[in-house]
């Protein structure tokens, strides 16, 4: 176990490149389950969720060389039933089982683990493979799933579940008839999925919108493909930039995959500057202000869950309320008393939503975290902090954003990680 010692109050200035996107790589690495042909996959974050996945993968019996941000992954699957501790590790472990039906027309899985930020049923995944013709047998202890058959399906999502519309994906991908996923999430990291399963051989309409088509081969082929940059990472970068009263640039970003929170930025008087679609500068030039409506979370393309713990802590540098109001998640703000603690003036008012009123200045405290993105909220809290804060267990930030300390102390914060 380690943990974080950070001296707040240096403005984060300098250059920082995007990493590749946490979640588009989770769903890819369990999408070359599919071939028996070498997969090379470039601009791979080295994260914790990511080394679990793969882990996974070697499990099955797979082949993997992770050199830098390079994963190649080769040989055969030699079984359909992952080591159940290694998928309650992650609760990304659910895509092998869309991937194993997709492989091998069966597949049993463990109930996955993950970040702890609110009630995750399974609801619409077994929607998805039943609506698929699949045999599940969904008990306490296991997930079993057989495919006796290819059909065409139909299939409306009652919600837009991201990792769900993955698993219709994957399956799909393999499947000679056809597949229609009405209400199919559409984040970048879902289209960058069915854009490799198109490399791979499937045909798939729609990429992009909520109305997915797929034709699929059983026969898929190896592929070369390069994930796509993480847009809630580089977020988290424009908010700490913001936060510390910083002048950062940061590299390798999709510009149109910044699109609201650039937006509520703009309200609240930052002012990003893309200097092309890949390269935004955000500097802070004078105090921000209350943005002049609420910050709500919404499915692509509205402000992403992922984003709103980090805008909390953006809140609280600005003059006036804000209402941050996040309807997925029921524990997303539970980490506010953290801020509180650290002398925020924020009023919880149920689970889902938040009054935030700036501008505090925040002071130092010892700290943990609930889950991955409140992790993250609290290293930029700490940075712009007077005093140094202590953040227990690092590995939980360490899941989703690679080498942090490193990268942060590169930009000028006073963060070290001290093992225990
Ligand atoms: N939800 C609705 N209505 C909808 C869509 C979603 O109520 O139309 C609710 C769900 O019931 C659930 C929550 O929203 O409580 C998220 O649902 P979803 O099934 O989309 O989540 P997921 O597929 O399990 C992925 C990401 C999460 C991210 C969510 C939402 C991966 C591996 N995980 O989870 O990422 O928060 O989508 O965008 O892709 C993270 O990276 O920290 C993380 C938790």
């Amino acid at each position: 176990m380690s943990k974080f010692k950070i001296i707040g109050g240096t403005p984060l200035k300098g250059e920082i490149s995007v990493s590749g996107n946490k979640n588009a790589a989770l769903p890819i690495i369990a999408a070359t389950v599919l071939t028996d042909e070498p997969c090379t996959l470039h601009n791979v974050p080295r994260i914790l969720d990511v080394m679990s996945m793969v882990a996974i993968l070697e499990d099955l019996g797979k082949t993997v060389v992770f050199e830098s941000n390079t994963l190649k992954v080769s040989g055969s699957i030699t079984h359909a039933v992952p080591s159940q501790e290694l998928v309650r590790k992650i609760r990304a472990s659910i895509l092998y089982l869309g991937a194993l039906l997709g492989r091998c027309r069966k597949g049993t899985i463990a109930p996955p683990g993950g970040c702890v930020i609110g009630k995750r049923g399974l609801d619409i995944h077994s929607d998805v493979f039943t609506g698929m013709g699949v045999k599940l047998n969904f008990s306490t202890t296991t997930y079993e799933a057989v495919l006796p058959d290819e059909q065409d399906s139909y299939l409306f999502l009652q919600e837009a579940s991201v990792t769900a519309t993955e698993n219709a994906l994957l399956l799909a991908a393999t499947v000679s008839k056809e597949t229609i996923i009405d209400n199919a999430a559409c984040e970048p990291h879902v289209s960058d999925l069915a854009n490799i399963l198109v490399k791979m051989g499937a045909k798939i309409k729609g990429i992009g919108t909520n109305r997915l088509k797929i034709k699929g081969t059983k026969k898929l082929k190896g592929v070369t493909h390069q994930v796509v940059a993480d847009n809630i990472e580089a977020g988290t970068f424009m908010i700490a930039a913001l936060c510390t009263k910083g002048d950062i640039t940061i590299k390798n970003i999709v510009k149109e995959h910044l699109i609201t929170p650039t937006f509520y930025m703009n309200l609240m008087g930052a002012k990003p500057e893309f200097i092309d679609n890949t390269t935004v500068r955000v500097r802070y030039e004078r105090p921000l202000k209350a943005p002049s409506r609420k910050v709500q979370v919404g499915l692509w393309p509205g402000f992403p869950t992922d984003l709103m713990s980090p805008m909390v802590v953006l809140t609280t540098q600005a003059e006036g309320n804000t209402l941050c109001h996040d309807w997925m998640f029921e524990s997303r703000m539970f980490f506010c008393d953290k801020l509180v603690g650290m002398g925020a003036n924020i009023t919880i008012c149920d689970p889902h939503r938040v009054i935030v009123n700036g501008i505090t200045q925040l002071k130092a405290q010892h700290l943990s975290s609930p889950d991955l993105r409140a992790g993250i909220a609290l290293v930029i809290a700490a940075m712009m902090a007077d005093g140094e804060s202590v953040i227990d267990n690092a590995e939980l930030i360490d899941r989703g954003y690679e080498n942090i300390d490193e990268r942060l102390r590169n930009l000028g914060a006073k963060i070290e990680r001290v093992s225990s």
